[in-house]
């Protein structure tokens, strides 16, 4: 009897360690040696996306979609024929539970533009009406301009706004804050009586390049017709205007807004062989602006998150919990498809392990950025160890992704794939985000990067802790 308890007690022991239902607690060491078996498994991974078969293969499967269907603007054909393209390259990848959820997207498009400098000489501007933007009436619109720096500017010049254009010619100090300038401009325009706004492109570096990308108005506000154009036009009737030279715009926009279209968030899945209804989400955009070829936003980010589950299926690897790669739509409209798909989804939100989205480029990568609690973060700086062999290791603050973001509100741990970007706003929403920006010895990089965080944190006994 004695020797019985004995063996049975030992086995109970022993189960003690690594197992989800114990209450006793694992010691970060327990975790630490968990995290380190993987160490084989990374360096498999690594070696098919960086060295092996698998080398260049998202960056091939990019050009061959980008070259196909080109830019995919919300609401537009060609978004839907890249969804459909996707729906059967995922199938015919041999991913699992291949389908499309459908969502309510925004339908505008820009039409005929034009805006042309016809005062003090003539000059064609290089411009490119923003998202959303209503359009000019058909003879368009000719005013002299008003040209500020600032919102401030504008506001203590307010008297001299009436009936102009308003040009802003901010400084350009990071994304964040001078795309107020993009998304704000027509709307405090308006309210200083201005006719139309034309936006300084929101980019620290130019060759003449108009950047779009999405504007809002305001209830009460009237709407008014903004588009942006290059650093270089605002530049030049900038000085024109600090020279006390008067300077008139002739700006033309038929940009339509449409009843919201019919699209899909387009989902594959590795299912989990121990707890298939946990997920880990990995994720890009599929939609673009409707310049250049859209390969850098999104198209590297959703395919490095289609070459995480390409791989591991390679590889023969089932992790524990549900891969689950979502490609979503109408990202450029505000996160539009991934907000739809959060308010279905988050009735099982508690089995949501971590979501990943790649929205920031997929040049030279350096790491993960990370939003989760301090003990989280502790774990995903253990797997980015698995990354030592080709030195990408580091953990940084603030992981985003404006379609994750949803989740991460709402305490879901979440990861962006870290890259130098010093370029991305070179290109970014303009007609020079094209294949010729892709790299694919980064992008490999990028891909072995991702695939080890989503595959151990997929298959690791338990779940991030929030
Ligand atoms: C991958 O791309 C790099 C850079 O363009 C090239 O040097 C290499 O030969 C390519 N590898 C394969 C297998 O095509
Ligand atoms: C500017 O262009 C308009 C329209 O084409 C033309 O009528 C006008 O003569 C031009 N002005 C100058 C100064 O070239
Ligand atoms: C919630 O999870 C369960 C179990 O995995 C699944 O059957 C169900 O379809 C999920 N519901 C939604 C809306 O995702
Ligand atoms: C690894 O990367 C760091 C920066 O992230 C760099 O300082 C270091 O030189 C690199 N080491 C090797 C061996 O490449
Ligand atoms: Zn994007």
């Amino acid at each position: 009897m004695k020797l019985l308890f004995l063996i049975v007690s030992m086995y109970l022991l022993g189960q003690n360690e690594g197992n989800p239902l114990s209450n006793k607690p694992r010691t970060f060491d327990n975790i630490k040696r968990e995290i380190a078996d993987y160490s084989d498994v990374a360096k498999k991974i690594i070696n098919l996306a960086v060295y092996g078969k698998a080398q260049n293969r998202s960056y091939e499967r990019l050009a061959l979609f980008v070259d196909t269907i080109g830019p995919r603007l919300s609401g537009s054909k060609s978004l839907d024929l890249a969804i459909q393209y996707m729906y059967e390259a995922l199938k015919k990848d041999g991913l699992e539970n291949v389908h499309l959820e459908q969502v309510k997207i925004p339908h505008w498009e820009r039409g005929e533009e034009s805006a042309i400098m016809v005062q003090p000489r003539n000059h064609s501007l290089a411009i490119l009406g923003l998202g959303g933007s209503i359009a000019t009436p058909p003879e368009g619109i000719t005013a002299e301009i008003l040209v500020v720096t600032s919102f401030n500017e504008l506001h203590q010049r307010a008297q001299e706004a009436q009936g102009k254009i308003v040009v802003y010619n901010q400084r350009y100090t990071n994304y964040g804050e001078t795309v107020l300038y993009r998304s704000q401009g027509a709307v405090e325009a308006a309210k200083v009586g201005a006719k139309a706004a034309l936006v300084k492109s929101i980019a620290p570096f130019s060759i003449n390049s108009p950047h779009t990308g999405i504007q809002s108005y305001a209830i009460d506000i009237p709407k008014i017709p903004v588009a942006c154009v290059s650093v270089e036009d605002a530049e030049l009737m900038a000085r024109m205007s600090s020279r006390g030279t008067k300077v008139v715009v002739s700006l033309k926009m038929g940009a339509q807004t449409y009843p919201d279209a019919d699209s899909f968030n387009t989902v594959a899945e590795i299912v989990g062989s121990k707890y298939p209804e946990q997920v880990v989400l990995v994720s890009g955009h599929l939609d673009s602006w409707d310049v250049g070829q859209g390969a850098m936003d999104d198209g590297g980010g959703a395919f490095v998150s289609w070459e995480a589950l390409s791989l591991i299926k390679d590889l023969g690897l089932r992790p524990k919990r549900t891969l689950r790669l979502v490609l979503w739509t109408g990202e450029e409209q505000g996160g539009v498809g991934a907000e739809q798909y959060y308010k279905l989804h988050k009735v099982n939100i508690s089995n949501f392990d971590i979501v990943m989205e790649s929205d920031e480029g997929t040049f030279m990568p350096s790491g993960l950025a990370f939003t989760g609690s301090d003990k989280a973060r502790r774990i995903m700086k253990e797997i980015m160890k698995l990354l030592k062999p080709i030195n990408i290791t580091d953990v940084f603050e603030n992981g985003e992704g404006t379609d994750i973001s949803y989740w991460m509100q709402a305490g879901i741990p979440g990861a962006s794939l870290h890259d130098d970007i010093t370029k991305y706003f070179w290109f970014h929403h303009s007609q020079g985000d094209t294949m010729t920006v892709q790299n694919p010895r980064e992008m490999n990089l990028c891909a072995a990067v991702w695939t080890v965080a989503c595959y151990v944190i997929a298959d690791m006994e338990e779940k991030l802790p929030v």
